[in-house]
């Protein structure tokens, strides 16, 4: 790291978590090359499983009470001042317009305090971005960037770190918002995800849930995962009650195959078509043990590299923030005023 390097605190709170990361890089050199000097993180889970989801006011309340905390504790153990950084970046959406307000607000505050840039940032473009926290100069693009969260699913295409383009979506529920809902209908807690996967472990039979629009008459890259979630509403319907843990545990393994199939298959089938090098993989979702399996098997079968970020920057955080902020300011973007800098709760990638 040279003296010339810039530092960046960043700032997310779109969802459930309040996260606040201190990233120090060259945003004018040849090559990208920085280093996280720190990463705070308060989560919401134990407030929002008593409701089996996220109340955003709830949400809220809680971003507001652990905002500051969190930020002054990444700073502290970035051994950095507020003097001391150059750009301040914050998640400006999408999420829930009541928990990016405080984030928003209180990092429009701090910048006008400081006398700093604030730098709004896409809390997809986090995730897409997070695939880069380790050796960002070995990717070889094209990459082909598979994004799982609890509200978004899209294959994006990066030919380069400034231009990437979103091929694909889903046309109705997100992948983890499908595992979420699934795992409701099977009596789990909140966050689904993690629990279907834990209880899938122990399956034995492929039930052959649908793999929605993976076999169509013209293949796109679209994805649908709320027929899905209605097939194994449908199954459990047959079943003699009370439902057993056995087929609990089919349905979870089943459900979780059907959605790495859909996934892993379009994902393949784009890398090939743009003649992709790289495959990552992010968002929450990517926390999905038989996922990342299925996508290694097939990244190894056609000679892509795999990236995948590890575990702590696949869930919700702010180093992925500051790296896409990082990024953002490499390509060449210029900070708005501060007053000017809003909440936006639909900004698309
Ligand atoms: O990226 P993220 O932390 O927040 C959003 O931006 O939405 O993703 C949260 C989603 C939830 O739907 C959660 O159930 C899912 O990621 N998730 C998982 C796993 N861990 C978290 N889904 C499947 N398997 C997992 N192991
Ligand atoms: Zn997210």
């Amino acid at each position: 790291m040279s003296k010339k390097d810039e530092i960046i605190l960043a700032i997310e709170s779109s969802c459930d978590d309040t996260g606040a990361a201190v990233l120090r890089g060259n945003i004018r050199g040849s090559k990208p090359k920085f280093r996280m000097l720190s990463a705070a993180l308060k989560s919401q889970i134990t407030i929002h499983r008593k409701t089996g989801g996220v109340v955003p006011e709830v949400a809220a309340r809680a971003h507001m009470q652990n905002i500051l905390p969190i930020t002054e504790k990444a700073l502290t153990d970035a051994k950095v001042k507020l003097a001391d950084l150059d750009y301040i970046a914050v998640t400006a959406g999408p999420g829930l317009v009541v928990s990016l307000i405080v984030g928003v607000e209180f990092a429009k505050g701090l910048a006008l305090a400081a006398g700093k840039p604030l730098i709004p940032t896409n809390h997809m473009a986090g995730h897409l971005y997070s695939a880069f926290a380790q050796a960002p100069d070995k990717v070889k693009f094209p990459v082909l960037a598979i994004v799982v969260s609890g509200g978004h699913t899209m294959l994006i295409l990066m030919k380069n770190y400034y231009d990437y383009k979103v091929i694909g979506e889903t046309v109705d529920d997100a992948a983890g918002e499908a595992f979420d809902k699934v795992a409701r209908l099977l009596g789990l807690p909140y966050p689904g995800g993690p629990e279907i996967s834990r209880l899938a472990h122990q399956g034995q039979t492929d039930l052959k849930f649908v793999r929605p629009m993976l076999h169509q008459a013209k293949p796109d890259f679209k994805f649908s995962f709320s027929g899905l979630k209605t097939a194994v509403l449908y199954y459990m319907d047959k079943l003699p009650k009370p439902i057993s843990a056995q087929q609990k545990a089919d349905i979870a393994m089943s459900f979780e195959r059907a959605v790495a199939d859909v996934l892993v298959s379009k994902a393949m089938r784009a890398a090939k078509k743009y003649g992709c090098r790289t495959v990552s993989l992010c968002g929450g979702v990517a926390a999905n043990k038989h996922l990342r399996q299925t996508l290694a098997e097939a990244c190894g079968q056609n000679k892509l590299y795999l990236n995948v970020p590890p575990m702590e920057l696949c869930m919700d955080n702010a180093q992925m923030i500051a790296i896409a902020a990082y990024f953002k300011l490499r390509g060449g973007f210029k900070p708005p005023k501060v007053g000017q800098v809003k909440a936006n709760p639909n900004w698309e990638l």
